[in-house]
């Protein structure tokens, strides 16, 4: 008899943490939910007609693998214009459904058994079983809240070893909303050239940030000496409020297009096609509706900040970036676990356990204000009410508290 009839490779995946919350919240129907990590609005008119019009002159069949050319040249033109960096359509930029699977692409391609990737974290919870499938092991570098969750490179310095193969990077970042600053993105660098390893940079949030005079949160690639040795991994799904489109794309010396686009032509030989139609029009559109989605976001952030700094037993550092607030609870006594699923069912609103990001998001919930504002504003009194009502059934007895935890 076998051990088991599935593979131990998928066994070792960890379930998403998410996926808890989301199947708690579901049995909750009326509970407010701000657990998700998506934007409340939908893709512009006519980004959904281009799909439509392509769909009606039957532009429905395979496509490339690497994607439509007028995908590839529209996300060339738009890297181009928000971050400064130029990739060529035809051998550097390959089309994927979603950056969750351009991240997976660019892990396989460069990312084996024996290696060690470097993960800055609390991390997006996809990273750990990406990596994990490629047969590499993740190795956590801790992003501390007294530094406001930003990438320190003295702490990326002392997690490599001959092993390491790439440093993950995700600025503006889920589940912090901490920003890399260009100064340190220069240091990270020369510990990327200094010990010959490749950056993969998750810039799906690259437009969401809240610092004077930024536009876009800068990106590695365009250190000196970097482009080279870097993967964009980019998606449609926050920029334009896209995320069921599922379309993204990596952005990659040609080296690693040949790799990754030899893989996708495998597993899902090309992307929905009237999808990518509509992926060129919005990434060739006005950037007015991005604009718009970053001021309403920074808004949105200002309610949470202004709403949360009321409540004593609870603490944060100001998010600069993405659309996430990272919340320390552990002045209400209780773990992020028993906060959530407090919170979820004596007050109905979901947020995120911090340890679904992983071990370095315990004691800290996320909440997400990409949602519908008034939904932001109720869960956000609600979520105050319930913390403040912890504090005064915690005053008794300190010792009674620590024991419920
Ligand atoms: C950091 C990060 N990367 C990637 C993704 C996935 O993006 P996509 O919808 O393009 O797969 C998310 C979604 O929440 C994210 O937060």
């Amino acid at each position: 008899m076998r051990a088991s009839r599935l593979s131990s490779s998928s066994l070792a995946v960890p379930r998403s943490g998410i996926r808890d919350v989301f199947d708690r919240a579901g049995a909750i129907p009326d509970a407010i939910s701000l657990a998700v990590g998506e934007p409340g609005r939908t893709a512009p008119e006519y980004v959904v007609e281009a799909a439509a019009r392509a769909a009606r002159a039957g532009l429905t069949h395979y496509t490339d693998v690497l994607g439509i050319p007028e995908l590839r040249g529209a996300a060339a033109r738009y890297t181009s214009r928000v971050k400064g960096l130029r990739y060529s359509p035809d051998t550097e930029i390959q089309a994927t459904p979603g950056a969750t699977f351009g991240l997976f692409l660019a892990l396989m391609a460069v990312a084996e058994a024996g290696d060690e990737v470097l993960v800055p974290s609390p991390h997006f919870t996809s990273y750990d079983a990406e990596i994990q499938l490629t047969g590499a092991r993740p190795v956590y570098v801790p992003l501390r809240p007294e530094n406001g969750f930003r990438l320190d490179a003295d702490d990326l310095a002392r997690a490599i070893t001959p092993r390491t193969k790439a440093i993950l990077l995700n600025s503006p970042g889920n589940p912090t909303g901490a920003v890399t600053g260009a100064e340190e993105l220069a240091r990270i660098a020369d510990l990327c050239i200094d010990n010959d390893l490749w950056a993969i940079s998750d810039e799906v949030y690259h437009p969401f940030v809240y610092v004077d005079g930024m536009e876009a949160a800068p990106s590695i690639a365009a250190v000196p000496g970097m482009r080279d040795r870097t993967i964009v991994v980019d998606s449609l799904s926050k920029t334009y409020a896209m995320t069921g489109w599922r379309v993204g794309y990596l952005l990659a010396p040609a080296e690693v297009i040949e790799e990754t686009s030899k893989i996708a032509e495998l597993v899902h030989s090309s992307i929905n096609a009237p999808a990518q139609y509509a992926a060129a029009a919005a990434l060739d559109g006005p950037m007015d509706v991005v604009r718009e989605t970053r001021a309403e976001y920074q808004r949105k952030r200002d309610l949470v900040l202004s709403a949360l700094s009321r409540v004593p037993a609870l603490s944060f550092a100001t998010p600069e970036g993405a659309f996430y607030a990272f919340v320390d609870v552990r002045g209400t006594g209780l773990s992020a676990q028993a906060f959530s699923t407090g919170l979820l069912e004596q007050a109905k609103v979901a947020v995120v356990p911090g340890n679904a990001f992983g071990d370095a998001g315990a004691g800290f919930v996320r909440l997400s204000f990409a949602g519908a504002e008034d939904d932001l504003v109720e869960g956000l009194a609600r979520l105050a009410a319930f913390a403040e009502s912890r504090m005064r059934s915690e005053i008794p007895t300190a010792v009674g508290a620590a024991s419920r935890v």
